[in-house]
């Protein structure tokens, strides 16, 4: 089966302004993408040229094989939720998602079915007859999604649907619509800043960053072998902590590295012949590192504040060279501000990166 969207040499410009260059994007029939970037790198304006409310520059789109990179953006067979969901208020839920449909001609009998499946899909039917003034936030979300829905789309469109949602509905719609791509089994693309909606809905995560795809792939690939330092640093919460390596040397399971704040890093990462050793820096994620018991021989950290999150508790300090560090510990850690701890390291979950920020990390079986 063809792709159901293809994105092909795609660049896009606002005067001066190259937003996107080159962008080359196959997304398989079914599959959930997510675009995560930070502001200002894009990611509306990808899924804007794919809904058709932004030109583009050069390229094509297509869809199902078809290109519609040429069409109307009503003829295009997809359909967008937005971040700010503008119902309209005089009108109740079921109006509000019939509304599109009668504009394009749908005979009123269909429109009524579709609108009930809708609404029994997304749990709102018992709605239908209000007013959005009588609604929650949460269900406002599900009338715009279900307005998407009805269209019965190739594909949906999702620009940063939930971030107008407190905290806890956020956590609950993020769920309802990954079973929502469950039973529909339809091709999504969802577009956020926000890496806990990409890591737990994508099947396939697209870094976007600086007019380019800086990197794809599955969520966990993604966490565990970033291809950059910029994504390495990018997802994760809290944020890697990077070291300046010195001076590297090889050795049986991997390099050894020099590390000023570190002492002597053994790694089990093995790195090329040609990798340029000058500026290299070392990556570590907070989970990746340990506190020693007292007595114990590890790299020596001051404390400076400890964040405890009742399951686990985040230790920020320095190293005895100045450079911050992360490392967590149980949600009972009994460190405190002030305290210098011993650490210590996975050397299997290390990552080490070139000046120019490639990635490379431990492969399995090396
Ligand atoms: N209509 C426009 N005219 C000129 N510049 C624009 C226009 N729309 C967007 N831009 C610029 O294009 C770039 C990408 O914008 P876009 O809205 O796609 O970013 P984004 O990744 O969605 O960011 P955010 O996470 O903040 O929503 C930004 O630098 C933005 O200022
Ligand atoms: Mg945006």
């Amino acid at each position: 089966m063809s792709a159901a969207i293809q994105i092909n040499d795609v660049t896009k410009r606002y005067g001066a302004l190259t937003v996107l260059e080159n962008i080359d994007l196959e997304i398989a029939p079914g599959e959930f993408v997510v675009f995560l970037g930070p502001s200002g790198c894009g990611k509306s304006t990808l899924l804007r040229m794919i809904a058709g409310l932004e030109a583009v520059d050069s390229g094509t789109i297509s869809l199902g094989g078809d290109r519609i990179d040429t069409l109307p953006p009503g003829k295009r067979g997809v359909a967008m939720v937005f971040q700010s969901y503008a119902l309209y208020p005089h009108m109740t839920v079921s109006q509000n998602m019939g509304f599109g449909l009668q504009n394009i001609g749908v005979a009123p009998r269909d429109i009524d079915r579709r609108v009930k499946a809708a609404a029994e899909t997304l749990e709102i039917a018992h709605l239908l007859d209000r007013k959005p003034a009588k609604l929650s936030g949460g269900q406002r979300q599900r009338v715009a999604i279900g307005r998407a829905i009805v269209k019965e789309p190739q594909a949906f469109l999702f620009d940063e649907p939930l971030s107008n949602l407190d905290a806890a509905l956020r956590g609950r719609t993020r769920l309802e619509l990954a079973q929502l791509h469950q039973r529909l089994g339809a091709t999504m693309i969802f577009v956020t800043h926000d890496q806990v909606e990409a890591m737990t809905l994508a099947d396939r995560i697209v870094i976007l960053n600086e007019r380019r795809i800086e990197q794809m792939g599955a969520p966990m690939e993604i966490y565990q072998r970033p291809a950059t330092k910029f994504v390495a640093q990018f997802v994760g919460t809290p944020a890697m902590s990077f070291l300046p390596v010195s001076g590297i040397e090889d050795g049986a399971r991997g390099v050894t590295l020099d590390v000023a704040g570190a002492g002597r890093v053994e790694t089990g990462v093995h790195l090329p012949a040609t990798f340029a050793r000058e500026n290299a820096s070392l990556g570590i994620r907070a989970e990746d590192a340990k506190v020693l018991t007292p007595g114990e021989d590890g790299v020596p950290l001051r404390v400076k504040v400890v964040e405890r999150l009742g399951d686990r508790a985040f230790i920020y300090g320095t190293l005895s060279d100045g450079t911050d560090f992360v490392v967590e510990d149980a949600g009972r850690s009994t460190v405190a501000a002030g305290q210098e701890v011993r650490i210590g390291f996975d050397p299997d979950a290390l990552h080490i990166f070139d000046s120019a920020g490639r990635a490379y990390h431990h492969t399995e079986g090396a």
